[in-house]
């Protein structure tokens, strides 16, 4: 059978990177899109077998580029997003303008698909610019084309993630870890592997005109995660509730720096749930399961962060 081919915006990243290895090793040919092909290219090269994966570099979105792109493909997955922004509107052009333009040329193109990745939990974040911009870039989708598929997950975990990793990289150092709203917001994590093979079904099943939610097995609790973290890489750590005006001032700061561990945006973010909403059908509801556990997956890759590394005897060890 010909396999199709793919157009990949945002291939360099967490989610990016995994799906390359799924689709290519189930004979799916690739074009991966980068800003910057010698940064981006020695990590994408080694995800796929030669033949499998083609790397184009392109800056600025060249509307000319995309269309000739565009001609050649068969499905196009927009996997671009930003958590926060480093010039005014920038959420906006990210998150919005971008999937209006690739919506429109994947209709004018004839695709089979178009495959667009946004975020659980944004429907009811009026507060939250990152929030605005991803609903905003779903309506324009919906509009320009009807074979879309939206897939709103909950927050994606794996070994080469930002999320587990970057916290526990904190853990391990910080004495003291901030809970804001009292660390009570609700997150369905839902793990890579998981999310391709979603990803990789609904590219060969029928389904289109679809906005699915996707989210893992369990329901924690922000707080609930740090301790899940904790557990795994045998620490222990005072995890304390901000007051809010202290949670905002120190937003305040921290989104100062260039790669900021917080903004205003993310805090007004955190006060709302991240699982499913009961507005959109959900995986489960198509029959595709995920099974990984959260704790029993960060487990696997947690002894980067434990003392004594992978082979130390976690009983043993004396939990500091
Ligand atoms: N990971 C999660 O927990 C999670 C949860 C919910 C939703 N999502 C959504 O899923 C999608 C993929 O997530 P991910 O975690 O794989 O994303 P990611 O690692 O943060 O980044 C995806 C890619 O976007 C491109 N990109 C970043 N900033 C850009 C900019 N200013 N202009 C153009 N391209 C830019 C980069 O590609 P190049 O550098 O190669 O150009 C990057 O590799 C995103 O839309 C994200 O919002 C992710």
């Amino acid at each position: 059978m010909k396999q199709k081919e793919i157009l990949l915006f945002g291939a360099s990243g967490q989610i990016g990177r995994n799906l390359i290895r799924k689709l290519t090793k189930n004979n799916y040919k690739i074009t991966a899109v980068t800003r910057n092909i010698h940064r981006a290219g020695y990590i994408l090269k080694t995800q796929a077998n030669p033949g499998y994966l083609d790397l184009v570099e392109l800056k600025n979105f060249n509307s000319e580029k995309i269309d000739d792109l565009m001609r050649k493909a068969s499905i196009c997955i927009n996997l671009i997003g930003i958590l926060y922004e480093k010039r005014k509107d920038q959420f906006k052009l990210i998150h919005t303008d971008l999937p209006d333009m690739l919506s429109q040329k994947a209709k004018k193109y004839s695709l089979d698909k178009f495959i667009h990745l946004s975020a659980l939990g944004i429907e009811k974040s009026k507060d939250s610019n990152y929030a605005i911009s991803k609903l905003n870039g779903e309506k324009k989708i919906i509009k320009n084309f009807k074979n879309y598929i939206i897939i709103k997950p909950s927050i994606v975990y794996s070994v080469d993630d930002n999320f587990t990793t970057s916290f526990m990289s904190l853990l391990s150092i910080l004495p003291i870890m901030p809970l804001y709203f009292n660390g009570k917001t609700k997150f369905a994590p839902i793990h890579v592997t998981d999310l391709v093979d979603i990803i990789q079904s609904l590219i060969e099943r029928e389904n289109n005109n679809l906005t699915l939610e996707c989210v893992g097995p369990d329901i924690l609790t922000f707080k609930e995660i740090l301790q899940k973290l904790l557990n795994a890489i045998s620490k222990k750590r005072i995890l304390l509730p901000l007051p809010l005006p202290i949670a905002k001032l120190s937003a305040k700061i921290l989104q100062l720096f260039p790669k900021p561990l917080l903004t205003e945006d993310q805090l007004n973010l955190l006060k709302y749930d991240n699982c499913s909403s009961g507005i959109y059908r959900t995986n489960y509801d198509l029959g595709f399961q995920t099974n990984r556990k959260f704790d029993i997956e960060v487990e696997k890759y947690s002894y980067n962060w434990r003392s004594g590394g992978q082979f130390a005897k976690v009983d043993e060890e004396k939990i500091k």
